[in-house]
């Protein structure tokens, strides 16, 4: 056979086979794997970017609601405020705070107002050296006796920055404290972790006996 003739058989099997592919293709000769269970969309909870909750400093700056902070238009700046204590020492809540969560710390032991509210202007917050700061300065009063976490915050190890790396394209925010820590009960509470990735082999990994074996 010269190569001539031997390059048309070639092309004549090929076409052939795949001829037959394609039929055997068209008329599912071998059948489709099953299909797999839709994957079910992520809940929007677990890609929620927010905060915690919204701090002082978060409220005045997206100019929203802050008559919580406004505390003269209950008290009296004439009228000192006094703690009430019960008999175990425990700070009783009027009617008007008891939205408040006390709770800091074990054993409520930062409970009492005036370690972080100022007394003589309750609109503004003490720090236990003696500084006073606006009601949005918080991470200067936490920092007083949070020392390290503090200072891990500035570094940008603790806590969030939202922004730009390169400052050259625009600035950065520091979330102070409370956008995640209630200052009354500062535990940050627990979440529910997100889904693991699909796993495309459905069959082979979610086997029940597979998993016993793990
Ligand atoms: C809706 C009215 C209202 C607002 C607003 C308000 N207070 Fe009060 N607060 C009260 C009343 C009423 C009492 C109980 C009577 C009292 O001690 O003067 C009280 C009591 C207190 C006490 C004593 C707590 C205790 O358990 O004995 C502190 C401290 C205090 N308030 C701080 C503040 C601070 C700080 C703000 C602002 C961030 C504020 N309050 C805003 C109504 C209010
Ligand atoms: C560990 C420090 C700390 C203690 C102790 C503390 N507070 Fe506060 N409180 C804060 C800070 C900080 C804010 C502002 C939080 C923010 O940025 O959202 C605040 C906010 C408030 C507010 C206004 C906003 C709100 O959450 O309703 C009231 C009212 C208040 N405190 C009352 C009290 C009273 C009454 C006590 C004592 C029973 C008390 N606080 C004890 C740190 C403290
Ligand atoms: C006057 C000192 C003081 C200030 C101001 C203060 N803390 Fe605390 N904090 C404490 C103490 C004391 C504890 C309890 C430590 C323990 O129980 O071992 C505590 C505990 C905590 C905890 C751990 C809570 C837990 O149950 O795991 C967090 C979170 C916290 N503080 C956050 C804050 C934040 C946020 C601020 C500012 C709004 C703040 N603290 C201001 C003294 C302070
Ligand atoms: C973006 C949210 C966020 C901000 C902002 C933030 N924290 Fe926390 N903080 C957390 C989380 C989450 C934990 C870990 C809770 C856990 O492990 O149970 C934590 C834990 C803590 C604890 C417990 C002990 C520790 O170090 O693990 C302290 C105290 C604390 N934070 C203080 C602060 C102070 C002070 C600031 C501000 C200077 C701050 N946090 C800002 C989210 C935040």
């Amino acid at each position: 056979m010269n190569s001539r003739s031997k390059t048309s058989t070639v092309l004549v099997v090929l076409t052939l086979g795949f001829c037959f592919l394609a039929c055997s293709f068209l008329l599912n000769l071998w059948g489709h794997p099953a299909l797999r269970a839709p994957v079910p969309l992520v809940d929007l909870a677990f890609i929620e970017p927010s905060t915690a909750r919204l701090s002082a400093a978060d409220l005045i700056k997206a100019k929203a609601d802050t008559s919580n902070f406004e505390c003269y238009t209950c008290h009296d700046k004439k009228n000192p405020v006094k703690i009430k204590y019960d008999t175990n020492e425990m700070i009783i809540l009027p009617t008007e705070h008891q939205d408040l969560k006390m709770g800091h710390g074990r054993h409520n032991r930062n409970n009492n107002c005036f370690n972080c509210h100022n007394e003589k202007n309750l609109e503004s917050l003490q720090t236990r050296d003696g500084r006073e700061l606006k009601i949005e300065e918080s991470p200067q009063l936490c920092g007083s006796c949070h020392g390290p976490t503090f200072r891990d915050w500035e570094a940008g190890v603790h806590g969030r920055v939202s922004g730009y790396w390169n400052r050259a394209m625009g600035g950065f925010e520091r979330k102070t404290c409370p956008s995640c820590h209630d200052p009354h009960s500062p535990k940050f509470p627990p979440r529910k972790p997100a889904p693991g990735p699909h796993a495309l082999h459905t069959a082979v990994a979610s086997s029940p006996a597979e998993q016993e074996h793990h």
